[in-house]
């Protein structure tokens, strides 16, 4: 049923509002988002406010995890439907800060977690996890959340999020719900309405190559060297789709892997046009062979 949320711009309001929640005895969740919300975000809210008794919902376009010559001015921002989509859920609370809200002048620390964020991502959006980082523990010390919400889709930026409230004492809990894909395959993305029809078509190879990768160690492969070949040579079949990287890699520190043991994480990053996509896969060889 749909209800009109409560939409806060500042962290005075966002900080009553949540401390009377509080006051009452509830669990609050926050899901920290960039708004163009779809399915994937949802799920996130939905899974919120099934396990906590306040869920508050954040939508700010952070500048500072994007580098020059990304899209952060061309960004979606539909912020109305954003809060449409929203009022079919029990959210209790909207935060949609202004820029000068989150970083007013002078504001100069920033949040470098280390290794984690270094590969991967960390080589094509260098300073993209320290924005992540930065914005995402400012977020907590706002909302002083007892569970965080995330999507599987961004594996690193989990691990990132992870590392930071280890290191720096924060103390939520943080969970990681499913990828949410289209019926196609591709994975749910704010990003997935830059393409054009055919460039859709073609960016499904990225999610179908791991598809394939998940099937190879289902049927018992575990070389990590076949499954990247058998990869590489389906994501070749789309030329106009340029691969940043695949991977098979170490669930926990990201460090490529020869064998997909109790368990490895597939990673892939394309550009499909002018647009960036990532993915991945959790690769569970099955007890039982
Ligand atoms: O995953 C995102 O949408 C963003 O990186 C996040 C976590 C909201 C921080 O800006």
């Amino acid at each position: 049923m749909s209800h009109e949320i409560q939409t806060v711009s500042v962290p005075e309001e966002l900080r009553s509002t949540i401390a009377a929640a509080r006051r009452a005895g509830k669990r609050i969740g926050v899901v920290p988002t960039m708004g163009a919300l779809h399915a994937g975000h949802l799920s996130l809210v939905e899974a919120s406010c099934r396990e906590c008794g306040f869920t508050v919902a954040t939508i700010f376009v952070n500048p500072t995890q994007f580098g020059p010559g990304e899209d952060f001015q061309r960004y979606p921002r539909p912020l109305a439907n954003d809060l449409k989509l929203l009022s079919d859920y029990p959210v209790d609370l909207v935060f949609a800060p202004e820029q000068a809200t989150m970083y007013p002048p002078g504001s100069t620390t920033f949040v470098d977690v280390g290794p984690v964020a270094e590969p991967w991502e960390g080589v094509h959006r260098p300073g993209h996890f320290r924005g992540v980082a930065t914005v995402v523990l400012k977020l907590f010390n706002l909302v002083a959340p007892d569970v965080a919400w995330f999507g599987q889709k961004d594996y690193q930026q989990t691990l990132v999020v992870r590392q930071m409230v280890r290191d720096l004492d924060v103390p939520v809990e943080i969970r990681v719900c499913p990828t949410i894909r289209e019926p196609d395959g591709l994975a749910m993305s704010s990003r997935n309405v830059y393409l054009s029809p055919t460039e859709r078509r073609q960016a499904i190879v990225s999610s179908r190559s791991l598809r394939l990768a998940e099937h190879l160690v289902a049927a018992g492969e575990r070389r990590t060297e076949t499954l990247l070949a058998r990869m590489q040579a389906l994501l070749a079949t789309e030329r106009e789709v340029q691969v940043q990287y695949v991977a098979i890699v170490d669930p926990q520190t990201l460090a490529p892997v020869d064998e997909v043991g109790a368990g490895a994480v597939a990673l892939i990053a394309a550009k499909v046009g002018a647009t960036r996509l990532i993915d991945n896969v959790l690769l569970k060889p099955s007890l039982t062979r």
